[in-house]
């Protein structure tokens, strides 16, 4: 799987020679939303037909509703009209919305075309577009209906981040800083020596932070790609907590690096709490932590103003429910995660949202 994610600058200029490589014909469905349209629709669009690309573009609004059935109908109707069948792909060039968005139409349309990503965002670059997971959301839940559709190719250009917006940069920082927290303690090393140099997109770091994160991840769904072992599910490190934070901001005002962020602190404190991590282990993991920045406020108004109950209760999603426990992924050291098999009593979870709470009101000193 590793083999297929290509790291440099420019990436699309060697597209052509790719493609053939990977058995895939040079007849593209590109997709973008419209700000990765403008900002780089021309320069993609221009470098593959250099190469005698055959392209149908396509465009969705930028927003996470454009990961929606209507959407996937409307593109599948200019498909049709554009003459794509079964001997073209389809490249998606955005975020995870475009890559997720993306790789459901190609998994699906005339029973499955080869998919290729090209990520723009952090997130996308070191997540969403590794791993095969594609889908649309339903007005019941996020990300209900999809595909395991691997990529035939992850296209990943670094140059395109430098005209991401600094939230979304640490938004896709959290994930980064996650893989050095559950599989990697030399990248979590180099990850606290050079923060500060990754989050200002500097080369040769930037690219550097890109390349290791991708390839833990693709490592770790390639030994558990449909999740049975336990081994996967490790990448939900701090997700339990962020998904009760998304919920109680209704999925909108708080994005989701930013909900990890602050969920791995909460697992960093459960994970110690529970004695499986030591006090100073969690200690420099928070002191990590304490180095994000967040649009002004939202601390206050998306974490600290909630009860911890209030918190626990929005960690139960509706897909949960059915068996109404909770799972943590928790640290043993840095660098090592596990899936707890246990349950953890509700008293233990919200001891920790307290500590992380003490941890981001009080100056990040905590323990
Ligand atoms: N499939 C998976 O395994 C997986 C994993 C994690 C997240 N996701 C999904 O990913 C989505 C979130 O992805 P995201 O955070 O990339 O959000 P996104 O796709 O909405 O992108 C964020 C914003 O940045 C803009 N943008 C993209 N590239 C840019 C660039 N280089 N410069 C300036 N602006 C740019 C986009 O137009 C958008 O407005 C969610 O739908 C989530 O469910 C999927
Ligand atoms: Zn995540």
């Amino acid at each position: 799987m590793s083999s297929n994610i290509i790291v440099g600058t420019p990436v699309l200029s060697e597209a052509a020679e790719l493609y053939r490589k990977h058995g895939l014909a040079l007849k593209t469905v590109v997709l973008f939303d419209e700000n990765t349209r403008r900002l780089f629709g021309d320069r993609v669009i221009g470098t593959l037909e250099e190469q005698g690309f055959r392209l149908l573009e396509l465009s969705v609004p930028a927003r996470e509703t454009s990961k929606s059935f209507s959407s996937a109908y409307r593109l599948y109707g200019s498909m049709i009209e554009g003459g794509v069948d079964r001997s073209w792909n389809l490249l998606a060039v955005g975020g995870g919305v475009v890559g997720d968005l993306g790789g459901f139409i190609a998994a699906s349309y005339y029973r499955g075309l080869p998919v290729v990503q090209c990520p723009t965002t952090l997130l996308a670059m070191t997540d969403s577009s590794i791993g095969g997971k594609v889908a649309i959301n339903h007005p019941l839940g996020k990300n209900l209906i999809g595909f395991f559709h691997m990529p035939e190719l992850v296209l990943i250009d670094p140059s395109f981040l430098s005209t991401l917006p600094r939230r979304e940069v640490f938004g896709g920082m959290a994930e980064v800083i996650k893989y050095g927290f559950i599989a990697d303690r030399d990248f979590l090393e180099w990850l606290e020596k050079h923060f500060d140099r990754i989050t200002a997109l500097e080369e040769p770091f930037i690219s550097e932070a890109v390349r290791r994160s991708a390839f833990i991840k693709a490592d770790v769904v390639e030994k558990d790609f449909r999740e049975t072992t336990g081994l996967r599910a490790t990448l939900n490190f701090g997700h339990t907590f962020a998904h009760g934070l998304e919920k109680l901001a209704e999925y909108r005002h708080i994005r989701h690096g930013e909900a990890v962020t602050i969920g791995m602190a909460c697992a960093l404190c459960l994970s110690h709490n529970l004695g499986y991590l030591s006090v100073d282990a969690m200690r420099s993991g928070l002191e990590l932590i304490s180095r994000f920045r967040f649009p002004k406020g939202l601390l206050e108004r998306r974490f600290l103003m909630h009860s911890a109950e209030a918190l626990l209760e929005n960690m139960f999603s509706d897909k949960k429910k059915l068996d109404s426990k909770l799972r943590f992924v928790l640290l043993k050291k840095p660098g090592e995660a596990f899936l707890l098999e246990e349950d953890v009593e509700d008293r233990e979870v919200l001891r920790a949202i307290e500590d992380a709470r003490r941890f981001f009101s009080e100056g990040n000193t905590i323990g």
